[in-house]
């Protein structure tokens, strides 16, 4: 029998634009009108209409007897125009925040969940002149306002995955496609997430507990033989995978590459050295990796997924091997607390989300045994919800979404989570 430490905390991860709805001055507000860029059509408009129906999906989660909630403040809403904070937006967080409290569950903050603010996507968004000084600038206004009320803060969500989608595979806002461009805009993140940890670290103190999402997968050759796929594998780990996670615990990103490039200000990557109070690990899925001409933008690297394994409906192999692998690695190599700030699957007729549960949480309670220090778990997603470039079909909540009523509805699975959760055992 596994099981959890009393202290071991469950909860549900979303993210604003995502559930939300009701703000016309994001980015993704802007992109989503053009046509083509999101699978269906479906937009963000209105999403899970989180921003009105807060209280239902609070009670929710306090039905489901869960302790914690990771969930993002967005920075559109909040700084509509430059400079301009919107106080009743900051105020309803707090009530948000202080109504979690109450009920019991911890809430963990992101800062920057993808989204910009509309005008600084204008001066150019992560790459804009002082981008870094701005995320700080937000960060201050928000652990000012909110700093009483939330104890866990996380700096930027996944920046490896941002830089890829916006910058090298056109997939997301600004939709551009070049090497160099998603490397600075990744290097540019790591600048930002230091500025905004020094920010939030000065106006909260060391009480607050402040990271990093990373997202991260592992890379396996496709076939262990050849030399030229363990290569690519070694690669695509290393650059896409591992820089940005690598240069938090350690301050080397690229290795040797690190000397050549210099941030705003003279930032250098050395600087980001143990800027994390706890670990944050955003875990999917693997990547088998073949080496191919043909993919030169991907570093070579040709990623698919092995015949006849299990898959969600966006076809990501289900992989919970990969969940410890992880754990065990980045627990030792960060040497801070681990909390997996997400990790789920598409699954609309919720015919897998349970033994997916039960087999990643295995995972970690095998590490937690051997004495690695994972603190909590946070399922991605407590709502069905929009899931950016691809709309509204996929379903990963733990509670299914009638976007036509706005109808919640618990899924087998997310009684099941209430049951692991309540009894911190897994059978
Ligand atoms: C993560 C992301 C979430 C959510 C999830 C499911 O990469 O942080 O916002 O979309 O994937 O795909």
């Amino acid at each position: 029998m596994l099981s959890f430490p009393d202290s071991f905390r469950f909860g549900t991860a979303t993210a604003a634009t995502q559930i939300e709805g009701g703000c016309t001055t994001s980015d993704w507000y802007a992109f989503a009108q053009q046509p083509g860029r999101i699978k269906g059509g479906g937009r963000p408009d209105v999403a899970c209409d989180g921003w009105r129906r807060w209280r239902d999906d609070l009670a929710i989660q306090k039905s489901l007897g869960l302790g914690a909630y990771r969930m993002s403040i967005e920075w559109a809403r909040i700084e509509p125009r430059p400079n301009e904070i919107d106080q009743a937006a900051l105020d309803e967080y707090r009530r948000m925040l202080g109504a979690m409290r109450d009920a019991g569950i911890e809430p963990m903050v992101t800062l920057h969940h993808f989204t910009l603010p509309k005008w600084l996507a204008d001066r150019g968004g992560l790459l804009a002149e002082g981008f870094h000084t701005r995320l700080a600038r937000f960060a201050r206004v928000a652990a000012g306002a909110l700093g009483d009320v939330c104890r866990f803060w996380i700096t930027i969500n996944e920046p490896n995955v941002l830089a890829a989608q916006a910058y090298l595979l056109g997939a997301w806002p600004p939709a551009r496609q070049s090497p160099t461009e998603a490397l600075r805009a990744h290097h540019r993140m790591l600048a930002a997430h230091v500025a905004a940890y020094r920010a939030l670290k000065d106006v909260l103190g060391d009480d607050a507990q402040v990271g990093v999402a990373h997202h991260l997968r592992l890379a396996q050759p496709a076939r262990p033989e050849s030399s030229a796929d363990r290569m690519m594998a070694h690669v695509f780990a290393r650059v896409f995978n591992d820089s940005f996670a690598l240069a938090t615990c350690t301050g080397r990103m690229y290795g040797p590459l690190d000397a050549l490039v210099t941030g705003p200000e003279g930032f250098r990557v050395a600087e980001a050295r143990g800027t994390q109070d706890f670990f944050g690990i955003n875990y999917y899925s693997r990547d088998v990796v073949r080496f191919s001409p043909g993919h030169a933008a991907e570093l070579f690297a040709e990623r698919s997924v092995p015949p006849g394994v299990e898959v969600s409906d966006l076809g990501w192999e289900v992989y919970p091997e990969g969940l410890g692998m992880i754990v065990r690695a980045w627990a030792q190599r960060s040497g801070v607390p681990v909390y997996i700030t997400e990790n789920g699957i598409a699954d609309a007729t919720d015919s897998r989300r349970g033994p997916f549960l039960v087999r990643h949480l295995a995972q970690l309670a095998r590490a937690i045994a051997d004495g690695v220090d994972v603190r909590g778990y946070f399922h991605w997603s407590l709502l069905d919800n929009f899931e950016w470039a691809e709309g509204y079909g996929p379903r990963f909540g733990l509670v299914e979404v009638d976007y036509a009523t706005q109808d919640r509805r618990i899924r087998d699975s997310g009684h099941l989570y209430a049951k692991i959760a309540r009894e911190r055992v897994l059978l």
